[in-house]
Order: structure tokens, then C-alpha cells, then sequence
């Protein structure tokens, strides 16, 4: 039985990026298809919080992050930020699922909103019109009302907002397992095998 999955993972520029890059990591190890889009301001993000410089052009992050992941031929696509013409575009051919992690605010109320304007915003739109799922990992603190009101919004409309709130009783040493805690909550909404955290209740 194929139980791997296509998802498609989108980074924009709200702080978490070592979220986003160890999902990258997992759901490729996993053998899942990957397709990946990313902001403007996750560029610079990136290289703040990561000194990891993400490409503008999409088939130099492909080679990137393959070689760096050892991704198999066309496991990872890499999809520019207008480019219409990519599967994530249309509900023809949705991904199983999608993430946006990590998700600012902007990008947040631009999906609530329905705007479209750019390949994550008309992606997002697509899961949700699809009915498929969408996983928004959403950071600002606090929260504004605005943004409470978009949260609430989308998850009525069927998005699962999954705040990077790391717990504290599986004793983190690392700040390594601190995304880790994180990255395993996501992995099992998308129900991609992960052996990072037990589940709870299920500790040897
Ligand atoms: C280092 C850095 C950290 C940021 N952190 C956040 C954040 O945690 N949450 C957020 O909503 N915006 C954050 N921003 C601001 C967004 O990047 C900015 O609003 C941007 O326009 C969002 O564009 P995007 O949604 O297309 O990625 C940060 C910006 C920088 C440079």
C-alpha cells in the first residue's frame, strides 16, 4: 500500500522558520512529494533567523534542498510565487494537504480574506474550497483581535490552526527538541509516520 502522501509546504516570514525547514527534512526522509513555496519575507527570515539563503529561483531551491536532503528525482518541486501554472494553483490537482508554517499574520488575513494574490494565498484558497487540509502554524504574540477573528474565520472554514506553542512535559534539552515537539504535532494532523514524540500514552 502507497501510504506517502503529496504536500504542499509554503514558508512566509513570520520568526519559526527551523520549524518549517525540519518539516521540509521529515516529509521528504518520509518519501513524500513536496511542493514548496515561499515569500519574500521568508527570504529574509530565513537567512536571519537560519543564515540559510532560499534562492529566488525555484529550481536552484529545488537542487538546494534535494541535495541537502537527499530527495529523489522530482520528490521536491519548488514553485515561484506567481507562477500559475503550478498543481498547487488549481483545484483540479490539490495536495493531499497543505502547510504554511511558519504563518504571519499577512499572509494569515489574506487567506481569510480569499485575496489569491500570490501562489500561497490561491493555494490555501484551493484546500479549503477542496475540502482538503490545511494547516496553518500561525506566530505573533500577543494575538490582536484582528488576527483572533482571522484565526477564528478559517478554522470555521476548516483550516486547523496550529499555534508553535512547544509543551514542556516531554522535558525539552534542546531548543532542537523543542521544534521537534512541534514538528511531530504536525506531522501526525497530516498522518505522516513520525517517530520524534510519543504519542501520548504511549511512552516506554
Ligand atoms: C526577522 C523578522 C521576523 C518577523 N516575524 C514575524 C512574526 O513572527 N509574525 C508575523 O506575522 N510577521 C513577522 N514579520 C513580519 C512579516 O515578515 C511581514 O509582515 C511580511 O510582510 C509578511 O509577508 P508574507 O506573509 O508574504 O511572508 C517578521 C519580519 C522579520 C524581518
Amino acid at each position: 500500500m502507497n501510504t506517502t502522501k503529496t504536500i504542499t509546504l509554503a514558508y512566509t516570514g513570520a520568526s519559526g522558520m527551523p520549524y518549517g525547514v525540519r518539516l521540509l527534512e521529515l516529509l521528504l526522509a518520509g518519501g513524500n512529494r513536496v511542493y514548496l513555496l515561499y515569500s519574500q519575507a521568508a527570504q529574509i527570515v530565513a537567512h536571519q533567523e537560519m543564515q540559510l539563503v532560499l534562492p529566488s529561483r525555484p529550481k536552484e531551491a529545488e537542487e538546494l534542498f534535494s541535495r541537502r536532503f537527499n530527495a529523489a528525482e522530482g520528490q521536491l518541486r519548488v514553485f515561484g510565487r506567481e507562477d500559475w501554472f503550478a498543481p498547487v494553483a488549481s483545484g483540479s490537482n490539490p495536495a493531499d494537504a497543505m502547510v504554511v508554517c511558519p504563518c504571519t499574520m499577512g499572509t494569515l488575513a489574506a487567506i481569510a480574506a480569499g485575496l489569491s494574490q500570490k501562489l500561497i494565498e490561491r493555494s490555501a484558497d484551493v484546500m479549503l474550497k477542496e475540502n482538503r487540509k490545511l494547516i496553518l502554524v500561525p506566530r505573533e504574540t500577543p494575538f490582536s483581535p484582528i488576527h483572533l477573528e482571522n484565526m477564528l474565520k478559517l478554522a470555521r472554514s476548516g483550516a486547523i490552526i496550529m499555534p508553535p506553542n512547544p509543551g514542556f512535559y516531554h522535558h525539552p534539552e534542546t531548543v532542537q527538541d523543542m521544534v521537534d515537539f512541534v514538528v511531530a504535532r504536525i506531522l501526525d494532523h497530516l498522518g505522516v509516520a513520525q517517530s520524534l514524540m510519543p504519542r501520548w500514552g504511549e511512552q516506554n
